[in-house]
């Protein structure tokens, strides 16, 4: 962790949401009219077409798809668990985003070299079109980079942004992924907090009078300008009739995916009832459910009271095959037998993007995470060299007790064995994780 991360991932976050809101209604009050995209339609029409489309068509479709992870990710979750789907949204995802970065660019391009509208370009114009290329590039270098971020952010950043919201926010999810990822999230905080000084404040006001506002004709005062009039009354009322089509278009098309979402939601609550046998089914998996979510806060109390947490039986483990097991801070970790046919307990979390290692050790003594390839030593925890992870896995340690629940022997991470560890003391022993040691780990 340096210095910086907890004013970048705590409190940057915190006053870029306070400057949002407090800074929207203040320009709201003292300059209403101001809140607006402050057009340039008029100055110039063939390149705004050309970046505006793009720009927003694509910024649309890659916020959706940060949105949907963070309303409802469960449902995100079991979508990318298959690999059809995540491919089909990562590749969604990444030409969106290239669209919006073009839009971007020819929106840039526009501002810089066209005279009349260098004339209206303040430096926040310019400022936030930087910030956005930036911050589009970074994301589009994020999902090309680190692959598969649709799956490994639900288990780092979306709980990180869902803990700000419920005002219980952990950096911990955070601090540890690579830089890129972590530019990512301070430059969308760094937006955030310019929206209500800038044009993008316009996002908050969708022009929809525009449907039922009598047709304006924007006519130059400027003489010079008066030979090039050439939209007619006739021709605007024209725009306005394929557009308005358009809008009917796209409202008749959402009534009738709306009409099939009903339909299907009244025949869910009153519908035909269940055969007997369909409810008795339905019932069981609610029970099992409800008893998984149980278990679940049962396991992680027990882990606030007991001193000692039951891992395997030492005769279990073996130097090939982990056994995988909950730590401490509900964390996926990896139990085997070292060479002196002692425990050796690893933390299975990733120190790349928080995947979870796989437990089968391969010939050089390595543990492979599958999710961008980082093979980690299981004596050392160290990666290896040119994997993505640059942090060890980091050893947890361990207990030995004997049948009566005495204390044979044990091990903080990184410290020597203490205690006599004949063979026929381990004779029954059993592996334990210890909360000393867990406590230890994070002091
Ligand atoms: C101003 C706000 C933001 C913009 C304009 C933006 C833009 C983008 C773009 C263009 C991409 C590449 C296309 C894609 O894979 O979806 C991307 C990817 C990504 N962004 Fe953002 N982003 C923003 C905010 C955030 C925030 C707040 C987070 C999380 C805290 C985030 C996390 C990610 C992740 C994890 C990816 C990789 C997704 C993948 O590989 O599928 N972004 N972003
Ligand atoms: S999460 Fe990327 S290599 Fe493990």
């Amino acid at each position: 962790m340096t210095a910086l991360d907890p004013f970048l991932f705590l409190g940057l976050p915190y006053l870029a949401l306070t400057l949002l809101v407090v800074g929207s209604i203040w320009r709201f009050r003292t300059n209403r009219f101001s809140y607006s995209a402050l057009s340039s339609q008029f100055l110039e029409r063939r390149q705004l077409l050309w970046g505006s489309a793009p720009w927003h068509i694509g910024l649309f479709i890659v916020l959706v798809g940060h949105l949907i992870p963070l309303l409802a990710p469960g449902f995100w979750k079991a979508l990318v668990s298959h690999p059809a789907m995540l491919l089909a949204i990562e590749t969604i995802g990444v030409a969106a985003g290239m669209m919006a970065l073009a839009g971007l660019l020819v929106l840039t391009a526009r501002r810089v070299f066209s005279g009349p509208l260098q004339r209206i370009t303040t430096v926040m114009d310019l400022v936030i079109l930087g910030l956005l290329i930036l911050q589009v590039a970074l994301g589009l270098a994020v999902a090309l980079n680190h692959r598969w971020g649709a799956q490994w952010s639900v288990g780092t950043l979306v709980p990180y942004l869902r803990g700000l919201f419920t005002l219980r926010p952990d950096m911990e999810l955070v601090i540890a992924l690579p830089p890129l990822v972590k530019l990512h999230v301070v430059g969308a905080f760094v937006i955030i907090a310019l929206i209500p000084f800038s044009r993008l404040v316009h996002a908050f006001s969708l022009p929809v009078a525009y449907l039922w506002r009598p047709p304006q004709k924007v006519v130059w005062n400027n003489p010079r300008r008066w030979a090039v009039q050439p939209r007619s009354v006739r021709e605007l009322e024209e725009g306005r009739r394929l557009f308005l089509r358009g809008v009917g278009a796209t409202a008749t098309a959402g009534l009738l995916m709306g009409v099939g979402v009903a339909d299907k939601l009244v025949r869910f609550f009153s519908g035909p009832r269940m055969e007997h046998e369909e409810e008795i089914a339905m019932l069981r998996k609610k029970l099992e459910r409800l008893e998984q979510t149980a278990e679940g806060r049962e396991l992680e109390l027990e882990r606030k009271r007991k001193e000692f947490i039951h891992v395997a039986a030492l005769a279990e483990l073996n130097g090939s095959d982990g056994k995988y097991f909950i730590d401490y801070e509900m964390r996926p970790a990896l139990a085997f037998k070292d060479g002196d046919g002692l425990p050796l307990l690893i933390s299975a979390k990733c120190t790349h993007l928080g995947c979870t290692v796989a437990g089968r050790v391969d010939p050089q003594g390595r543990i492979l995470c599958p999710c961008h390839i980082s093979y980690f030593d299981i004596a050392t925890g160290r990666p290896n060299p040119g994997s993505p992870a640059k942090a060890p896995l980091p050893h947890i340690g361990w207990a030995l007790l004997d049948p009566s629940g005495a204390v044979i022997a044990q091990k903080a991470p990184g410290g020597p064995v203490e205690g006599e560890v004949t063979p026929d003391r381990l004779q029954g022993a059993q592996v334990y994780i210890a909360k000393r040691f867990a406590e230890e780990g994070r002091a």
